[in-house]
């Protein structure tokens, strides 16, 4: 049995367990961070791509990753696409704020290096099964590790950052508690080795369904179509995939070339009952999932490690509580305008089986009256780009 004690036992090495360990780091406080998958397979998994201007600026600031201004690639805009016909919605020109094109796994990469090189505990392949708060002052964790040697780690705080599938959410009451809603419909992802179709993301609205044109690099791109959430991946040839993606961007012609991975991203909106009860706290997919629409996920995760940043700060420096006892409620504030810009988008932007004619062409009215007016183009930018960081917590 190895038994460590850390002043925060951070159990997931996602973007927001390592970025939490990289500001509490340079606060002096040390952290343990441990992962049941291991460093390849985390580098390598293929997740969202859109960083708001807020996540690129704190990752610079704090030295967390640089490459996001080399290999990333800054975007003024996306496109809405419907009736055949396309509406940039200029980002820096109604909020003065762009996003970037960055995937997630290069920033995890970026922050693996970096913590890595500032001699952070980072235990990947350490599997935690279980979360003891018998002691509110002291919760402990067991589990695992790498060599299948039982583990326990006793912390001033746990933190799960463990995404949607959290072991520690368990200790807050498990998912049960929370709020949930699913969707009738995914998404059909596939990497591809092509050039850019377009110089900006389309967001496309078409009878046959939605489809995203979004991108990775110079030569390899992601896209997706609306789907059943059924859908089996493999039961398409790649000529249909193209053709089904073709149909939904009427005006654009697709470079295509050789697919490379696919998959089916299934919906769900999701919002832990409790994002901190005595000494645990959840922050990230563990405490909230969002349908991809608003390219949300991993920007609403930075969102709550600035917060518990600053909890954790008062909490092991000053012995001041009050901050992490207003974590939940002013996380939950963020959490939920980003549950509903996520909603929205998604559901103004596909087609539903069940629809009528009257939602139908309801629909197409709700996205000319975004389109068509600079105070709707301006919600929907100013919600992509990203609200500005709460720092004050309490
Ligand atoms: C992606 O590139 O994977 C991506 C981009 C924007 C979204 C969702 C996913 O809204």
């Amino acid at each position: 049995m190895t038994a460590v004690r850390t002043p925060v036992a951070i159990v997931g090495a996602g973007p927001a367990g390592l970025l939490l360990s990289h500001l509490l780091a340079s606060s002096g406080i040390a952290s343990l961070v441990v992962d049941a998958r291991s460093r390849a397979e985390i580098e390598t998994t293929i997740r969202a791509g859109i960083l708001e201007q807020g996540t690129v600026d704190l990752l610079v600031e704090t030295g967390a990753s640089t490459r996001v201004l080399t290999d990333g690639r800054r975007h003024d805009g996306i496109e809405l696409r419907f009736d055949g016909e396309g509406h940039r919605i200029d980002f820096p020109a109604l909020t003065g704020r762009s996003v970037w094109l960055y995937p997630q796994h290069e920033v995890l990469a970026d922050l693996i290096a970096t913590r890595l090189a500032d001699g952070q505990d980072l235990r990947f392949g350490t599997r935690i099964e279980t979360v003891d708060t018998t002691d509110p002052a002291r919760p402990r964790l067991t589990g695992t590790d790498a060599e299948g040697r039982p583990v326990e780690i006793e912390a001033d705080m746990v933190v799960g950052a463990d995404g949607s599938r959290s072991v520690v959410r368990a200790a807050l009451g498990g998912s049960a508690a929370g709020s949930f809603r699913e969707y009738p419909f995914a998404w059909f992802g596939i990497l591809c080795e092509a050039p850019p179709s377009a110089d900006e993301l389309i967001y496309s609205h078409a009878p046959e369904g939605f489809a995203l044109i979004s991108q990775r690099s110079a030569t390899v791109q992601r896209m997706y179509f609306q789907c059943d959430p059924g859908a089996d991946p493999d039961a398409l040839s790649e000529r249909e995939i193209w053709d089904r993606l073709q149909a939904r961007v009427p005006g654009t012609v697709l470079k295509e070339g050789p697919i490379f991975q696919r998959d089916v991203l299934r919906f769900r909106s999701f919002v832990a009952g409790e994002l901190r009860r005595g000494r645990v706290a959840l922050i990230g997919d563990a405490a909230h999932t969002v349908p991809p629409t608003g390219a949300k996920g991993m920007n609403l995760a930075v969102a709550d490690v600035v917060l518990l940043h600053r909890a954790l700060e008062a909490l092991l420096h000053r012995r001041d509580e009050r901050p992490l006892d207003a974590f939940g409620e002013t996380a939950l504030r963020r959490i939920w305008k980003a549950q509903h810009f996520s909603w929205w988008m998604t559901s103004m932007l596909h087609s539903t089986p069940e629809a009528t004619a009257f939602d139908r062409e309801r629909q197409r009215a709700e996205l000319r009256s975004i389109v068509e007016s600079e105070a709707g183009r301006a919600y929907l930018a100013e919600a992509y780009t990203g609200w500005p960081f709460e720092t004050r917590v309490g």
